[in-house]
């Protein structure tokens, strides 16, 4: 039976962006048989996640992830899988399954079940015909637009506040969108990078208002989808988008302080300083800017889940995904998300490894 895996083939460079010849390609053994107290997994589909880039770096600079060598098989984070074959009680054939990070660019492999690197975690039966939902909605991307709009947003119904959302054509800047609407914002801005994804987000994700980071003044543009000022700043980019956003922000405003996207393909460690200027604004106007981090709120994600899921079997919440084809995809795919080009669809991107 052949076998394909993702190599990490060199280091871009902390201070550049990553390309494809970073990553291989490469036929590999077949998966061996399990041996005792482990599985042998189908991957069915690979999340693409931002904050792999500092994996690519010498030091990640966070000390949840460590770096990759060259050579080494890539470790994302999400992953789906099908159990092929098991030695282990608890797992059959066909049991789905997912990790709660590290999941390896392969398309066969063999595991322990009980792995410290890896730990795997059934995916509920009720899931089995769109499993890829553990990887966007029901997982650690709903749950960091969900937590962080509902545990930094201070949003009140009633309370005519505007929410500004930057990287909002993405799997997590989508989802917030659409929660701080749910929980009571009267206004949803959000940035993106096309005018297809702007459109999208207006017509079918009821965003109130978008602006094309690429094509506008954002400022003017910020001035005039947000005539009340900003009063929650979900924060997905980081460098002058946001930059620009802070300094229309109300005074007892809040940042959620997400991801920095715009920097990750610099040598700057995480968060990124900003500028006094902004360090005044924020000081000045009472603005609060944590860092935010999702899994320090793993006791909320019951509460978290259930609370999406009721949302999206509801029709409150669209869940858009971006699927493609094949685990050769995976690096074009991950490097064009980090650089933000040839990227026309908005949502969460997935690679379908089988199906
Ligand atoms: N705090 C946490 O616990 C936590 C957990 C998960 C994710 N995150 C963070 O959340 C953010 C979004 O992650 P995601 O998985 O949902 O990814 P994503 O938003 O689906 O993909 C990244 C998007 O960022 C935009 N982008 C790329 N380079 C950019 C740049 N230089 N300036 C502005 N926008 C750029 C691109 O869209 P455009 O077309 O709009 O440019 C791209 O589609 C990341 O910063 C990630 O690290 C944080």
């Amino acid at each position: 039976m052949s076998n394909k895996k993702i190599v990490f083939a060199s280091l871009p460079g902390a201070d550049n962006e990553p390309t494809v010849d970073n990553f291989r390609c490469e036929a590999c053994d077949p998966a061996p048989s399990p041996g005792d107290g482990e599985l042998t997994i189908q991957t069915l589909y690979i999340s693409l996640d931002p904050a792999i880039r500092c994996r690519m770096n010498t030091d990640t600079g966070v000390e949840y992830m460590s770096a990759w060598s060259a050579g080494d098989l890539v470790l994302g984070l999400g992953g789906v899988g099908m159990v092929t074959e098991s030695n282990v009680d608890q797992y059959a054939p066909g049991d789905l399954v997912q990790p709660m990070v590290n999941w390896p660019w392969v398309e066969k492999f063999s595991a322990r079940a009980d792995d410290k690197l890896f730990t795997l975690y059934k995916i509920e039966e009720s899931l089995r015909e769109q499993p890829h939902l553990v990887l966007s909605l029901l997982g650690l991307t709903g749950l960091t637009a969900f937590l962080g709009i509902t545990q930094r947003g201070h949003i009140s119904p009633g309370a005519n506040q505007t929410c500004v959302v930057s990287g909002a054509a993405g799997a997590t800047g989508n989802l917030a969108g659409q929660i701080a609407k749910l929980g009571g914002c009267k206004r949803v801005v959000g940035i993106c990078g096309s005018d297809e994804k702007c459109e999208h987000l207006r017509t079918e994700l009821g965003f109130d208002a978008t602006v094309n980071y690429k094509q506008s003044d954002i400022s003017e543009a910020l001035r005039q989808t947000c005539p009340n000022g900003i009063d929650v700043y979900f924060d997905n980019v980081g460098g002058t988008i946001s930059e620009t956003v802070i300094k229309q922000m109300n005074p007892d405003s809040h940042v959620i302080l997400c991801g920095q996207i715009a920097v990750y393909n610099k040598d700057l460690p995480y968060p990124p300083p900003i500028s006094e200027e902004i360090q005044a604004v924020i000081k000045e106007r009472n603005i609060t800017r944590e860092r935010f981090l999702v899994l320090t709120y793993q006791e909320k994600f019951q509460e978290g889940l259930k609370q999406l899921q009721e949302w999206y079997m509801g029709g409150q919440l669209k869940v858009p995904e971006f699927v493609h084809e094949g685990i050769e995809s995976a690096p074009e795919a991950f490097v064009n998300m980090m650089t933000s080009v040839k990227q026309t669809r908005v949502g969460k991107q997935l690679v379908c490894v089988n199906k």
